[in-house]
């Protein structure tokens, strides 16, 4: 008998109706606790199809999705069912029965599939003796997101308490199912978003490397040569003495101009890419960078390694590098510290750095967002730097105590990896 789900006479006795609505109930809140909990579409499918197999004492069953393009439903998740078939089943609405219990936005039950020869069930062809079947759509704000059909061996009759239960327990599945494709989507977008961000980083450096290379490379050897031309020029004329004290002394400024440019330049080039990096690596980079930075303001730094220091792939140096030069500029700029001490800890696995100084602090709880004027940029551009090697970061400070900030990173399998690639070229 195929009912969907309108009056139905209640024909069991009180009893078993009782015993019966606790259990059902009890799923029901199971699926409901699961659900609220849950956030990854298949835990919650597989929870709920365990759950409703339990209360229908199903031998069989499955949870179908709608995919929103091809307009099929296919099995996303399955018991007592082979995989071999239920892959091949690409239901179109309309089909069989699910594919009528999606487009009708119906639940289907049948209380004996025996006696209704019309059914098709192209995945049960194979389970014997199976009596009552149960469809339900999936459904939130009236879309249809999937079907969950069931069927036992056992036969039963539906109440209409029954019908609602599962009725309700579709509907949740429905909104379960649509929060869950929102977060993956969500969650699908931001990865993207990170990947994005990660290459924009990689292809910065890059830039940077390469503008640095061009104004070593150019820039900074014609102001050297330009500079020693003047100097040559200025003492042949002083020994000639066919120019006068005046016009030399122009020569001098000019000449001590070139200096200074040359000089400005090559900082430009050190802040735009270290050459130390490339060539040393990232410990005299970061000694250089943070004495140059912090002790001409009158702020002793330390700069101390523990474990074997050793070089890291390059991408990961200069993001570290990065983070330090972020973290350093901090001290420099909002600190008011007069020691600093940076610690880089080489392990195994592992790559723990630290910058402790003895500042004035801040209450890093008030830096939640990046603001209007750049504030918590340089935080936040830590922390996700920090994330694209895996690793973990953060920051300690009370007011008046000094500031500590931190990362650790996975250096293991990156180096590895590193190494190994570089073999067959060496
Ligand atoms: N070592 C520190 N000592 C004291 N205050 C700090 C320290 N590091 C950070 N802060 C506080 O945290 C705020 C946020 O730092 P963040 O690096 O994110 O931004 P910023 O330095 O203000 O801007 P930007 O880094 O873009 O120049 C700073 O404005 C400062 O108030
Ligand atoms: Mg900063």
């Amino acid at each position: 008998m195929a009912v969907e789900g309108q009056n139905i006479p209640d024909y069991e006795n009180c009893e078993n109706n009782a015993e019966r609505l606790s259990r059902e109930l009890l799923a029901l809140s199971r699926v409901s606790a699961a659900l609220s909990e849950l956030s990854d579409l298949d835990a919650i499918l597989r929870i709920t199809l365990d759950n409703v197999l339990q209360i229908t004492n199903g031998t069989v069953g499955g949870i179908l999705l709608l995919d929103e393009e091809s307009k099929t439903l296919s099995y996303r998740v399955y018991h007592g069912l082979t995989s071999d078939i239920v892959e091949k089943i690409h239901l179109k609405l309309g089909e069989s029965i699910s594919g009528k219990v999606a487009e009708s936005n119906k639940a289907v039950f049948l209380e004996d599939t025996s006696k209704d020869p019309n059914i098709t069930f192209p995945e049960l062809l194979n389970v014997d003796g199976l009596k009552t079947f149960i469809s339900i759509p999936l459904r939130a704000k009236q879309q249809v997101f999937g079907v969950i059909t069931i069927a036992s061996q056992i036969q039963r009759r539906f109440t209409q308490t029954d019908i609602s239960l599962f009725y309700a327990i579709g509907d949740q599945l429905g909104i379960a199912i649509e929060y869950a494709m929102l977060y993956e989507r969500l969650r699908k977008a931001r990865e993207r978003l990170r990947r994005l961000a990660r290459q924009n980083l990689v292809a910065e450096e890059e830039e940077r490397r390469r503008i640095a290379r061009e104004l070593h490379d150019e820039t900074s050897q014609s102001l050297s040569g330009l500079s020693l031309q003047l100097e040559a020029i200025i003492e042949i004329a002083q020994l000639n003495g066919n120019l006068s004290a005046d016009f030399i002394g122009k020569l001098k400024k000019v000449q001590s101009l070139t200096v200074h440019v040359h000089k400005e330049v090559s900082h430009l080039i050190s802040n735009l890419h270290p050459a130390l990096l490339d060539t040393l690596g990232l410990v005299p980079a970061i000694r250089q960078y943070a004495e140059t930075s912090l002790q001409p303001l009158g702020i002793n730094v330390f700069v101390e390694t523990l474990g074997n220091v050793k070089r890291l792939p390059s991408d990961i140096e200069a993001t570290l590098f990065r983070v330090i030069q972020g973290a350093i500029g901090n001290v420099a700029q909002h600190s008011k510290a007069r020691n600093a001490i940076i610690t880089l800890e080489y392990r195994p696995d592992q790559l723990l750095f630290k910058l402790k100084d003895d500042g004035q602090g801040f209450d890093v709880s008030k830096i939640t967002d990046i603001e209007e004027g750049g504030r918590g940029r340089g935080l936040f551009s830590m922390r996700e730097r920090i994330g694209f090697l895996g690793g973990t970061s953060g920051i300690d400070s009370k007011l008046g105590t000094g500031t500590t900030v931190w990362a650790n990173i996975p250096i293991g399998q990156e180096f590895y990896y590193a190494e190994k690639n570089k073999s067959p070229r060496s």
